[in-house]
């Protein structure tokens, strides 16, 4: 499986969405590749990959040998668990502590300390950590997810949330895959120590979003704006738990706010071609199948 152009690169995650189609990104340029997993059966078989695992990011010891003979990881983070900048640090010694000189990490657009989504904030946290390790790093703040929004609607396709009226610069996997899988592939120095927010090329109103998804998919999704007050109390009679509430509150919250509406040049910029818009995409996931 060695390849004289290209490094071996390390990509956690490979079992998920992100992470496999970086997978087969790399694979179709014919990079050497470990694809790491906590259950290495569901890995996929592609060429010039060799399968890693059982490994969790939290068991330094088990990611110390998925890692091994990699030059470059890259590391799509964890689901949220209270703990992920902790699981994050680990994975990332484990690299350091077996020659692996390059992380590449998957952050989310508007990480920051007090960023509105929660999620955003344990990201800032681990690139915090990143750029004191003294390992060469690129952090990639992916936008928010295209595919979201379809597995926000419930089973009546309705997608109701406190977003108001507010934009976010929707982003397809795939965008975000080609744009990681061509930093990997480039040994240049050029993306050390830097942060690519990764966005779609417009920002949309929840409505907009939505109102997309109809017509790709034919079928009548809609959104409605809703208090935060009745946003609460809804999941709360659902029994949702309070943090999951919180997250899902603050992920409308954020779009409400103007702050993921962004619309950077990184993916024509890295890639060469123009980002996805969302009229183009072809697959959505199921109602109510967001975690
Ligand atoms: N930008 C956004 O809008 C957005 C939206 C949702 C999530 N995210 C973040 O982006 C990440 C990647 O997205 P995705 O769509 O590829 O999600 P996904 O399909 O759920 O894949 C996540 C991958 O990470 C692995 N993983 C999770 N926790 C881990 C741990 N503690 N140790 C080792 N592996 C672990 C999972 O392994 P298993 O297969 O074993 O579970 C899976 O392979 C998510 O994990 C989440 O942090 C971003």
């Amino acid at each position: 499986m060695s390849n004289q152009n290209h490094p071996t690169i390390a990509v956690t995650g490979a079992t998920g969405a992100l992470g496999g189609t970086i997978a087969k990104r790399l694979a179709a340029r014919e990079a050497s590749q470990l694809l790491v997993a906590r259950d290495p059966a569901r890995l996929p078989e592609l060429p010039g990959a060799l399968h890693r695992g059982p490994a969790t990011y939290d068991d330094t010891a088990a990611m110390r040998d998925a890692l091994r003979g990699a030059s470059t990881l890259v590391l799509i983070s964890s689901h949220p668990t209270g703990k992920r900048p902790e699981e994050h640090a680990s994975a990332v010694r484990a690299a350091m502590d077996v020659g692996v000189d390059r992380v590449l990490y998957v952050s989310l657009i508007g990480a920051g300390p007090t960023a509105t989504y929660r999620n955003a904030r344990d990201h800032w946290l681990t690139e915090q950590f990143l750029a004191g390790s003294g390992v060469r790093h690129t952090i990639l703040r992916s936008g928010l997810y295209a595919t979201t929004p379809a597995a926000l609607a419930d089973d009546e396709l309705l997608v109701r949330g406190p977003g108001g009226d507010g934009r976010a610069a929707f982003v397809t996997h795939d965008d975000i895959a080609e744009v990681i899988a061509t930093v990997a592939l480039d040994e240049s120095t050029e993306h050390d120590g830097r942060i690519l927010d990764v966005t779609g090329p417009e920002a949309l109103t929840l409505a907009e979003m939505v109102g997309a998804i109809a017509v790709s998919t034919g079928k009548p999704y809609r959104y409605e704006p809703e208090t935060l007050e009745r946003a609460f109390a809804r999941r709360w009679e659902l029994g949702v738990s309070g943090t999951q509430i919180e997250a899902w509150l603050s992920w409308y919250q954020a779009i409400a706010g103007g702050e993921l509406a962004a619309v950077t040049d990184v993916v024509p910029r890295v890639t060469g071609s123009p980002a996805t818009p969302v009229s183009r995409m072809d697959w959505w996931p199921a109602p109510d199948s967001a975690r």
